[in-house]
């Protein structure tokens, strides 16, 4: 029996046996070209999958037959969609052609644009199949609807649990930083102190800035990573920064206050916002006004004023509590208008790798005065692969032992430059597949995303209210089963 939890090593190849696990690709956009498709030809030769299925919406068809064109080993078959099928018709869909096949293949990655993820994750449960889901969990098109929409999320994700439950299949959700070494040890060296002590986790500063610069007609006419749909920073990267906040706060589940609620606050600018901040003369002076006027009347927020946008940058302030009593307070810094190294305006092809992104990420955790952790990870712009991870913990080393300060530099900013080489976070998210090759739930499986999908649409209803002028503040309960989990404060 191949153990398809083992990595890989150069070189190795092993034929395809029979037994390998049938897998579909769901949606091949720019990242699941930058990642998922090279990693499943190279568990693919090495015999431990076959990559039986690729499924695209029709209209990228010419894109997707250029791209596997250039690829060494070929899907067993391409399925072309259309946009917007519910369950049913997905299924005729996969199904009306395929007369090789009878058994359904062993499992799907579901990598296509959120807003299609619950379609998949059904019909992929329902056929028996175990997933691996790309974050956000599910998305919604929230133009209409408002915060009641946002709230949706949470039913998204309750039906999605119940489902899987319901057929027995596993779904890992792919948000790789539980898997990253970096943070791995943040949490052990939290879990220490908190569980030694019972002091609890009392501040958390958390910022992350993803570089993604928009020309402001994109803002109307982007498909991938949308604000058009009314949802922007949140159901993009902003995922993995709730999840990363709820991963390490479980710890203070074994302190002497277990929180049960927290209460949040929001600040968001949306694309119309940012689109008011750059004036036409400086994109000029930065771009030329030869190229600029290029793009001239094209739609922009600014010209749209009745259309509501997702949004770019949010500034979370949270509460968690025990009763009456404060556990934790935190900040949330998530952005996505600050440092890029974009250069051009035309948008390239690979929107994941290829447009600039500047990752910065970093984070301050207190444990009372016991223990400061500090994360520190910075690009400098030149490639996108270039990505230092230092962890620098201070310890109150006359009560607790140990060293006063400790660096411990998991990746330095030296380091090769390719834009492979970011990793890792790269080396977490094969990690997170193995998970989903062993169908092993316990890391990241669908369940365990329960508070962060709680926090997630509790965040964006109060981006939604707030930007119609209400209030963004929230109650949501923590670890609470079905039921009352929400309050508008
Ligand atoms: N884990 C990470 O660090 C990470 C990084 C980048 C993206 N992601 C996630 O991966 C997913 C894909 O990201 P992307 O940047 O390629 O997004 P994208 O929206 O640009 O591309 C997704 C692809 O899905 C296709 N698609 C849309 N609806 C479909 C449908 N109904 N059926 C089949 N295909 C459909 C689109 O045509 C597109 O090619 C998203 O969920 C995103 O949040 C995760």
């Amino acid at each position: 029996m191949i153990d398809l939890r083992q990595g890989l090593n150069e070189g190795e190849i092993i034929m395809p046996g029979p037994v390998a696990p049938r897998i579909v690709l769901a949606g091949l956009g720019p990242y699941a070209r930058a990642f998922y498709y090279p990693l499943l030809e190279r568990y693919h030769s090495a015999g431990r999958l076959t990559i039986d299925t690729v499924v695209e919406l029709s209209s990228q068809r010419e894109l997707i037959d250029r791209y596997l064109a250039g690829r060494f080993i070929q899907p067993r078959r391409v399925v072309l969609v259309e946009e917007g099928l519910h369950c049913d018709a997905l299924t005729i869909a996969l199904e009306s052609d395929d007369a090789t096949h009878s058994a359904p293949p062993w499992g799907c990655i579901v990598a296509t644009e959120p807003r299609a993820h619950r379609t998949y994750v059904e019909w992929a449960a329902r056929h028996g199949m175990h997933v691996l889901l790309e974050k956000p969990v599910t998305a919604r098109d929230l133009r209409s609807g408002g915060a009641a929409e946002a709230l949706r999320l949470v039913d998204d994700h309750r039906f999605l649990t119940d489902i899987s439950e319901k057929y027995g299949v596993t779904v890992v959700v792919q948000t790789q930083r539980r898997a990253h070494p970096g943070y791995r040890m943040v949490k052990e060296i939290l879990t220490d102190v908190v569980t030694s002590y019972g002091v609890p986790i009392t501040y958390l500063d958390m910022y992350h800035s993803d570089g993604t610069w928009n020309m402001p007609w994109e803002f109307a006419a982007r498909e991938g990573h949308p604000y058009k749909y009314g949802y922007g920073k949140l159901l993009h990267s902003g995922y993995h920064f709730l999840d990363l906040f709820c991963w390490l706060t479980e710890v203070n589940r074994d302190s002497c206050r277990p929180p049960d609620q927290l209460l949040m606050d929001v600040t968001a600018i949306d694309a119309r916002a940012v689109d008011t901040q750059l004036t036409d003369p400086s994109y000029e002076r930065l771009f030329g006004e030869e190229q600029w006027r290029r793009y001239d009347g094209l739609p922009r927020p600014a010209s749209l004023p009745e259309q509501p946008w997702g949004e770019t940058d949010v500034v979370l302030l949270a509460r968690s509590m025990n009763g009456g009593n404060v556990v934790t307070t935190a900040v949330l810094s998530l952005l996505q208008s600050a440092l890029s190294s974009r250069a051009w305006l035309a948008l390239p092809e690979d929107t994941y790798k290829g447009n600039g992104r500047v990752r910065h990420e970093r984070m301050t955790i207190q444990v009372g005065p016991l223990l400061s952790v500090q994360v520190h990870s910075y690009q400098d712009g030149r490639s996108a692969g270039r990505g230092p991870f230092d962890v620098v913990v201070y310890r109150n080393h006359r009560l607790l032992g140990g060293e006063a300060v400790s660096r411990i530099t998991l990746r330095s900013g030296d380091g090769p430059s390719t834009a492979e080489s970011d990793s890792l976070n790269n080396q977490a998210r094969e990690e997170i597949f193995q998970d989903f090759l062993a169908a092993d739930g316990r890391r990241s499986g669908l369940a365990l995303h329960d508070n962060t999908v709680r926090v997630l649409a509790a965040a964006m209803a109060g981006v939604i209210r707030s930007s119609q002028g209400g209030s963004g503040r929230s109650a949501v309960l923590l670890d609470a089963g079905g039921g009352d989990w929400y309050r508008p404060a």
